[in-house]
């Protein structure tokens, strides 16, 4: 169970955990125009139900324009018209991460998408679904591998980006708006692989499981992401500053967590591996949809250290912050 902000309690659909909360994402002030701007300009403008992503978002528009703009055309879409208010948020904060999320370095580092590529072990010419594909970084590794890629994500810009990235591989690679859970429900994948989208999701669960039905008998299925502390308090603090950091951020699950999880939707022959990664603060902060100012946002990480989420003061005055990551692989049973 957790609570609401209501002070109610109500069961986490994903059964892993205590605390993971989604309504940070509902009642979202609505954003201004800028001074300027014009009706459509953001490619935020989808419709009369817009949401905002939280404070600084004007920061985050304008960091986005200064990175290049928008890739797609006209990012709002009948689809997103008919997401549920989380995934529309979703959809409307990485819209506007894009540019800054696709340069950044984590994100874009080359050596760790080949381990991925390595870890993920598939045949050769495998078919993979790319879930919540972002910007085409993890579909780039893969379509480089030799493999064939489908790509689905939320975000409209997302989409564009992953299209012009890959756009060298030809009919190889694919890509779409939707959500994973939405997809036809046919088993036609020999793989399916998601990247640092577990802890934007409500139910890592059904998440999954969406991929394991996606999947033929015998095929893989991948997850990669930031790790929690499993102790529970500091796993807690860990959460605050990511959802101060974006609105989005659901949870992150712990690396024996994702293990469950795995198994819960049952996959077999599962195998952990955990690895280091460090984040810049402000490159970090830049590119999120926050809630928080900055400074408050650097006071709370100070405040603390947990197992994957330790803030290390550099002597120009930066910080590094030390995070895990996990990455899980399972095999549908043949
Ligand atoms: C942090 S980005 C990661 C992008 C990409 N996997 C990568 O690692 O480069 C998370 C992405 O997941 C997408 N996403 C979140 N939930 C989704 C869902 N249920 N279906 C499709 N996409 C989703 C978001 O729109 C966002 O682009």
């Amino acid at each position: 169970m957790r609570s609401t902000r209501a002070g109610r309690q109500r069961p986490d659909p994903s059964g892993l955990s205590p605390d993971a909360s989604c309504e940070r994402t509902r009642n979202l002030p609505r954003p201004r125009r800028q001074p300027g701007e014009r009706v459509g300009e953001r490619g935020l403008e989808i419709s009369g139900r817009r949401r905002a992503c939280g404070q600084g978002l004007g920061l985050r528009l304008h960091l986005a324009r200064l990175s290049g703009g928008p890739v797609a055309a006209a990012p709002s879409s009948e689809y997103t018209r008919r997401m549920d208010r989380h995934d529309e948020a979703l959809s409307r904060a990485f819209d506007q991460q894009a540019p800054l999320f696709e340069r950044s370095p984590v994100q874009s580092d080359q050596a760790a998408l080949a381990r991925l590529v390595t870890f993920a072990g598939l045949p050769a010419g495998a078919h993979v679904l790319d879930a919540g594909c972002g910007p085409g970084l993890v579909a780039e590794a893969f379509l480089s591998a030799g493999h064939r890629v489908t790509g689905v994500d939320l975000s409209a810009e997302m989409v564009a980006r992953a299209r012009v990235r890959c756009a060298r591989f030809g009919d190889r690679g694919s890509f779409s708006q939707g959500r994973v859970q939405d997809l036809p429900a046919a088993a036609v994948h020999d793989a399916a692989v998601s990247r640092f989208v577990l802890h934007h999701v409500r139910d890592p669960v059904d998440f999954l499981a969406a991929q394991v039905a996606r999947v033929r008998p015998g095929g893989v299925v991948v997850a990669s992401d930031h790790a929690a502390d499993p102790e529970p308090g500091r796993a807690r603090w860990h959460g605050e500053i990511e959802v101060a950091r974006d609105v989005t951020h659901v949870r992150n699950l712990s690396a024996g967590e994702l293990v469950d999880a795995f198994a819960r939707v049952g996959l077999a022959a599962i195998r952990l591996v955990e690895e280091p990664l460090e984040l810049d603060f402000d490159e970090w902060f830049d590119r999120g949809t926050p809630r928080a100012s900055k400074d408050e946002v650097r006071r709370m990480l100070l405040a603390g250290r947990a197992r994957g989420f330790e803030p290390v003061p550099r002597p120009d005055g930066r910080i590094t912050i030390r995070l895990v990551r996990a990455l899980v692989r399972g095999e549908r049973a043949a």
